[in-house]
């Protein structure tokens, strides 16, 4: 059996390294497709390495750019791959531009579509990631869905044939990685420092929101360590906006393994990233996120998760208390990426 795996952006080459290694040990030929949407070493190469994802076998080199031109280019050049392997399924992650031009490929083509991470929802027809994930949900032939309140959303819309819970992804990598961690001594103490990224166009590109998110972290009761994405560093030099102002440390993006030490040391994350949202929820860290929704629901159980949407009331949240709740396990086991795969075999006609 042949799978394309296309991936682009930084949350895809997590969610891609325990598939890879899935794929590998059931002999599936995979095909890994880089479309290039991310480029820079420290947001790409560095999670190939880390995380022993082998390196892609096709790269497009695609690119920043608009949302039409960025989608526009991957998709024609995504056709030509499509068409010169014919794999029994084009499998697409998560909810990037990425993800949404290899849907368009593959249903052009008649290709089975899997989409891995079926189902999220924010309902915030403003984020371009619920286009993608909406539009990518009804082309699919098979969704794997991480939780059962992504199996509702899937159903309320009419998809529960195509729909099989498989687990969370993400799991599988975050305990993997945290316990190599923990296995060769890499995790320091705890100590009294949040763990932050910002990188939301909701957040980043109106001057006065970014203004107020940095006043807000700049005044946080312990350091900041503002891990910058390119496209923050990129709107704050733009406005003019110090990122190093008071409390806040301005670093470089982390590797994977680095990024769950650098969490599991924290006192608490500050985010507008899902990913990180849940990875703070499976690494028993209080987080809180920059948003007025959170697709990751259950990450709000019990006060582990809340979100915070005028940054005047962030000083306030982050001085709260650490919640006392033990967390619930909605994500699954760990084993999430075979059993993806097994369904892959089992349904390729
Ligand atoms: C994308 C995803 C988002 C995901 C995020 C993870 C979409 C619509 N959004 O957002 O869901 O959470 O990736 O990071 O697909 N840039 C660089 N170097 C890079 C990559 C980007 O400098 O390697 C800069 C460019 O100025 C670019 C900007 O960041 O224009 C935004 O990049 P883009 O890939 O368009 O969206 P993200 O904000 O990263």
């Amino acid at each position: 059996m042949k799978v394309i795996s296309v991936v682009g952006a930084r949350p895809q080459f997590v969610k891609l390294a325990p598939i890879a290694r899935a794929c590998k040990d059931a002999g599936i030929d995979h095909v890994i497709v880089h479309t290039g949407q991310h480029y820079d070493a420290a947001m790409s190469d560095v999670f190939f390495e880390d995380l022993t994802i082998p390196a892609p076998d096709v790269h497009l080199g695609v690119g920043s750019g608009t949302h039409g031109a960025q989608t526009g280019a991957m998709l024609a050049q995504l056709e030509p791959v499509f068409e010169a392997h014919r794999p029994d399924w084009v499998l697409v992650y998560g909810d990037t531009n990425s993800t949404l031009a290899a849907a368009v490929a593959a249903v052009k083509l008649h290709l089975p579509l899997a989409h891995l991470e079926a189902g999220l929802r924010s309902f915030n027809r403003r984020m371009p990631e619920e286009h993608n994930r909406v539009l990518t949900d009804h082309a699919a032939d098979l969704l794997l869905a991480p939780t059962e309140v992504a199996r509702s959303h899937l159903a309320a819309e009419g998809l529960s044939d195509r729909t099989v819970v498989v687990g969370d992804v993400m799991v599988d990598v975050c305990y993997t990685v945290r316990d190599g961690l923990v296995a060769r001594d890499a995790v320091s103490a705890e100590s009294d420092y949040f763990v932050a990224t910002i990188h939301r166009a909701d957040n980043t590109d109106d001057p006065e929101r970014l203004r107020a998110i940095v006043a807000a972290l700049a005044d946080a009761p312990a350091p900041v360590r503002l891990l910058a994405h390119p496209r923050l560093r990129a709107r704050a030099e733009h406005h003019g906006i110090d990122l190093g102002a008071g409390a806040i440390e301005v670093h470089a993006p982390l590797g994977y393994p680095d990024m769950v030490a650098a969490v599991l040391s924290s006192r608490g994350v500050i985010t507008d990233s899902g990913g990180l949202q849940k990875e703070a929820y499976l690494l028993d860290r209080p987080c809180t996120t920059l948003r007025t929704e959170t697709e990751w629901v259950e990450t709000l159980h019990g006060g582990w998760n809340v979100l915070v949407d005028d940054p005047a009331k962030l000083g306030r949240e982050l001085r709260r208390d650490v919640p006392t709740e033990p967390r619930i396990e909605p994500y699954g086991d760990g084993t999430a990426a075979v059993s993806a795969v097994k369904e892959l075999m089992v349904r390729a006609s």
